[in-house]
Formats: C-alpha cells, structure tokens, sequence
C-alpha cells in the first residue's frame, strides 16, 4: 500500500477537518496531488472538499470504494433530479439556446441515458475505431514532420492536443476547409467553464455551424458520424437536432482535454520512469458500469500510435530545459500540462 510520507510529507500534518480546506482545483495542487491522494485514501476515504464557487464536492479514494460507487443505481448524474426544487432554482441557469445542451450522455441516467447511448455506441466500437488506424498513423506522422524540420516542439501544443482534434473533426464529418474554425471553436468550448463570457460568443457560432452541418448531411449523407446520428434522427427514434449538437459537444469535451493529458502527461512521465512495471493494471481511468467511456478504444488507439511515433522519431527525446518548473493546467477533473517543451 502507498504511504503519505513516500510522496509528500507536509499531508501529514493536517487533520482530517483540515484537509476539507485543501484547493483541490489549483495549478499547485496539480503539480503534486499524490500524497494528498494517498493521505485521503487512509484516514479519509470519503471527504468533502472544497470545489467550485464555494460548493462542497465528495471525493472517493479507495478502488473499491470508486468501483462500487460507479455501479451503485441510487447514485444519479441527472442534477435536476438529485436536485430539491429550491435548489434548482437557486442554481446557475444556462442560456435558453445552450439548455437542451445539458441533455447529453453525461447527465442523463435509466432509459433516457440508455437511448442516446445505444444511437451513438455504433461508431465507437473498437471495430470501428480500428479502422480508423491508418489515419491516426498518417496525423501523427504529418505532425512529428513540421516538429522534426524544427528540432524542437512544445509537445502539448504542437502534437498532443492537435492530434486528438484533426481526427475527432475527420469523425464528425467537417469538411477539411473549416478545420481551423472548428479547433478555434472547440478550445473555446473546452475552456467555458474556465472563462464563461469570453467563450460564450463563440460557442453560439459553433452551435449555428453544426446545426448547419446537420442540415447539409441530412440532404447528402456520407459516412461521418453527423450522417449516422441523423439517420438515427430520421428513424423512428426522434434524436432531435439539439440532441445531436448535445452529443457533439459532449464527444469534444469529454474526448479532448483527456486524450491530450493522456498523450502528453503519459510521455512526460515516460521521460522520467522509462520502465513499465505495473501488471496486471485494473485501473478506473475510463470509468466503470453505465456511463463507461465511449470512447475508451480510440483514446486508447491515439496513445498508442501517437506516443510510440514519437519515441521512433526521436529516441533521445527530452525536455528543452529540464531545471524549469513544470506548467500544469488548474482544475480538479482532468490533470493536465499547459505546455511541454522538448528538444527531438
Ligand atoms: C484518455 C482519454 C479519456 C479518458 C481518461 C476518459 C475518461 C472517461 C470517464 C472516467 C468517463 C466516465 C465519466 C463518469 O462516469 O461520469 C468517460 C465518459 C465518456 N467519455 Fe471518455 N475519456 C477519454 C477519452 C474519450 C474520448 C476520445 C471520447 C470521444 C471522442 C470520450 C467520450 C466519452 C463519452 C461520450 C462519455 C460519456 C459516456 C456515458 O455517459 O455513457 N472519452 N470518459
């Protein structure tokens, strides 16, 4: 078992009462969360902690603890349910053109949930994704080209979070010529709740864009992921075209920002533990029971060809400055690097 003392001894000293007040979401915390991690996981395995806007979160540390949490039915994901009716309207409401946008996967449980999955589940079946091999390998090449002319890159910007966008813009079915809008767009998506009003604007062009989008492929179809949610539109199930930006909007939030950390903070890591010793590893990374990520095989794809790409490339690969501190991302959800410079 992990001890507390192992990673970072000031843990420690805190009471229980007193790591309720930790900042769970700061770049800080981020930069070394473990010790705390561990510390919850042997005097505090249920904690409440500080979160969002002065809100209180619950977090479980202990594996078993998580994989029963995950699993149990009287937890919900739909807040409104959870929710007393004071508290909802008590509560932060989003703009009328954005609402039906919290009609997505994520929040939703029982049949509702059950619905929208099984219509979007198609294009995510490892099959499927597998067929999408040649083109992650020729993404990840065409990009490690540019960085090789330079010798250097910074490995978030210039390959971890480009990679994951260019083939989910390919999945979705936008057309080549509007793929920088779309990356402009979706890093305004990402960042709304970080900077709610200077995203906004864009994030109601990018609604306007695929509603668009939906239109276009309703008249002439093709083999992209809009033409499939469409003609499950068209079927006799009634996906209507709010719930399909919803599901586009929720495949770019919960499928970018991860697969970026996993592709960069998985390589940094790699520089400094070049040997891979943990067998067998039954993590909880991509979740667990109904809400188990969708899109577990092509995360898992992209790692897998877009890390090893890089090492053939560049075996001696290492950070430009190894002495610099570290920039990691704020936020407690997905830990992440704002940038990684490296020398190829
Ligand atoms: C390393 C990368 C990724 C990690 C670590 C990750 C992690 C997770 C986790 C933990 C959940 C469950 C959340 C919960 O129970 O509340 C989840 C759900 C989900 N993920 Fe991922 N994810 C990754 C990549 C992706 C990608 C690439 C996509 C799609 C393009 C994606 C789409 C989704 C969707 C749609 C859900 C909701 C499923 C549902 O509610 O039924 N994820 N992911």
């Amino acid at each position: 078992m992990t001890t507390p003392g192992r990673w970072a001894p000031a843990w420690n000293s805190l009471t229980v009462g007193e790591l309720a007040s930790v900042d769970i979401t700061s770049k800080t915390f981020a930069a070394e969360p473990f010790g705390f991690w561990a510390r919850l996981r042997l005097d505090a395995p249920v904690q409440p902690v500080r979160w969002a806007r002065g809100s209180t979160a619950w977090v479980i540390t202990r594996y078993s603890d998580v994989e029963a949490a995950l699993r149990d039915p009287r937890l919900c994901k739909n807040r409104h349910d959870a929710l007393t009716g004071e508290q909802r309207a008590a509560g932060p409401k989003l703009p009328r053109a954005l609402a039906s946008l919290e009609r997505g996967l994520l929040s939703l449980d029982g049949p509702d949930h059950d619905r929208l999955r099984r219509l979007v589940h198609q294009a995510f079946t490892p099959r499927r994704i597998e067929q999408l091999r040649g083109q992650v390998e020729q993404v990840a090449e065409s990009l490690l080209d540019s960085a090789q002319c330079r010798g250097a890159m910074d490995l978030i910007g210039d390959y971890a979070a480009p990679l994951p966008l260019i083939l989910i813009a390919r999945i979705i079915g936008v057309p080549e010529e509007d793929t920088s809008r779309f990356r402009a767009w979706t890093r305004a998506l990402v960042s709304v709740g970080e900077h709610p009003l200077r995203s906004i604007g864009s994030v109601l062009r990018f609604v306007v864009y695929l509603r668009r989008l939906i239109t276009t492929r309703s008249r002439d179809p093709r083999d992209d992921l809009v033409s499939a949610l469409v003609a499950a539109r068209d079927d006799d199930d009634q996906l209507t075209t709010d719930e399909i930006v919803a599901m586009l909007f929720l495949l770019l939030t919960a499928g970018h920002e991860t697969t970026v950390n996993l592709i960069g903070v998985g390589t940094s890591a790699l520089l400094e533990h070049p040997d891979l010793t943990r067998s067998p590893n039954p993590h909880l990374a991509f979740g667990k029971g109904a809400h188990y990520c969708l899109g577990a095989p092509l995360a898992r794809l992209e790692a897998q060809i877009a890390i090893p790409a890089l090492l053939r490339r560049a075996p001696d690969l290492r950070r430009t400055d190894p002495a610099a501190p570290v920039a990691w991302r704020g936020g407690a959800i997905v830990r992440g690097l704002e940038s990684l410079p490296v020398r190829l």
